[in-house]
């Protein structure tokens, strides 16, 4: 009894947790979909390779970073790509946030172990 109470708590914990973050979107499915792996690479590993890496960085870092360019904020000779794309442009903060955070927990273009 104990122990089926246990696993009912921690499911809604988990469910809970999920819901509430705004981590419910699909971070992977939203980088396919806003083109993102056009330049960045499927697993945030580029094919050009002046392009920088996404994959594994910090997901604060990355969130900035995304949000300045789009903004206008970070400029560079080549920020210039991403800045001008109306795909980008209308990305919405919670997006920012759920493709950020799949950035963040690949290593090296592969999921952590
Ligand atoms: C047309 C190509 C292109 C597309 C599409 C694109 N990017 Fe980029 N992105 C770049 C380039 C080029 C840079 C490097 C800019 C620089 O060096 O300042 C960059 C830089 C970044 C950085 C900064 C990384 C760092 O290490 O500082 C992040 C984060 C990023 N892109 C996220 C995204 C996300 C998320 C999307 C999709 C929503 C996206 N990019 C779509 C070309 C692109």
């Amino acid at each position: 009894m104990r122990r089926k109470f246990s696993i009912v708590l921690i499911s809604l914990v988990a469910i809970i947790s999920f819901s509430s973050n705004g981590f419910a979107l699909d971070g992977k499915k939203l980088f396919k979909e806003k083109l993102c792996v056009n330049c960045h690479g499927e697993s945030g590993i580029p094919l050009v390779k002046n392009y920088p890496i996404l994959s594994g960085q910090n997901q604060k870092y990355l969130m900035n970073q995304t949000i300045d360019i789009i903004s206008g904020k970070r400029k560079h000779g080549i920020t210039v790509l991403m800045e001008k794309n109306p795909l980008l442009q209308s990305l919405e903060p919670k997006e920012v946030e759920a493709i950020t955070l799949y950035l963040s927990e690949l290593k090296n273009g592969l999921p952590f172990p």
